[in-house]
């Protein structure tokens, strides 16, 4: 089993994968925090699509489905719900479908979805989707979803975090081996760390600094979120 990190869509567009591989995608500020609120809330499914357009045009076939997701972080015209895991509470998503279009989480997602398995990842269920990963024993690679294609830190860290968890039965390749490093080297003090980054900084401004918490709590959620046939389940 090796592990591999990519830290951005396009680094994962000019990787060659020989064999089955599970993609991990890791959008910690916000989109899969969110995504594992909402099925940890109840939510049925979720559709991650890469346009509001298109979260529209699908509404149209799932027309009791909830529009969720952001722009700039903020809420789009129209839709139902942002991107604050906050919002995907059960009396609002319990046996919903909600239709999520994010700026770099659901790009990801989309991105990655002819790799074998397509897992969505956070600080909020490292434990549970290590588990499975190493449960399945297949390659993985960890796909952070980046910040407008750039390395964005608060997801090299998980991957850090997954990586150290697998470390005992896996190879880690270069990548996993810097993100591990990284991950040891701040662990204790994650918070003020993560704080430094430029999405984090972003959402502190605009008004979410709650959320960036809520993102970096470890391990509170059992579920594994699997994106397949255009839609993720818990
Ligand atoms: C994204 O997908 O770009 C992020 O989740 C944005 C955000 O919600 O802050």
């Amino acid at each position: 089993m090796r592990i591999s990190v990519c830290f951005t869509p396009q680094d994962y567009l000019r990787q060659t994968f020989v064999g089955g591989h599970s993609a991990v995608v890791i959008d910690v500020l916000r989109a899969t925090t969110s995504i594992s609120a909402a099925l940890s809330n109840g939510c049925q499914q979720l559709i991650p699509v890469a346009t509001v357009e298109e979260a529209q045009a699908k509404k149209k076939n799932y027309p009791d489905a909830l529009l969720g997701g952001e722009r700039q972080a903020m809420l789009i015209p129209g839709f139902d719900l942002g991107n604050s895991p906050f919002e995907y509470s059960r009396g609002v998503v319990d046996g919903k479908t909600i239709i999520m279009t994010t700026t770099n989480g659901t790009l990801a997602l989309k991105t990655a979805e002819e790799a074998t398995k397509v897992y969505a990842g956070g600080f909020v269920n490292a434990a549970a989707l290590s588990d499975r990963l190493s449960a399945e024993g297949r390659d993985v690679t960890l796909l952070c979803a980046g910040t407008h294609g750039r390395f964005s830190l608060e997801d090299a860290l998980c991957a850090g975090l997954i990586a150290e968890r697998l470390s005992g039965q896996a190879k880690l390749g270069d990548t996993a081996l810097a993100v591990q490093a990284m991950y040891r080297d701040f662990r204790d003090d994650l918070a003020v760390r993560v704080a430094l980054s430029s999405h984090a900084a972003y959402l502190v401004e605009i008004g979410f600094a709650a959320d960036v918490g809520y993102c970096l709590q470890t391990d509170v959620f059992s579920v594994v979120p699997e994106f397949c046939d255009g839609v993720i389940t818990g």
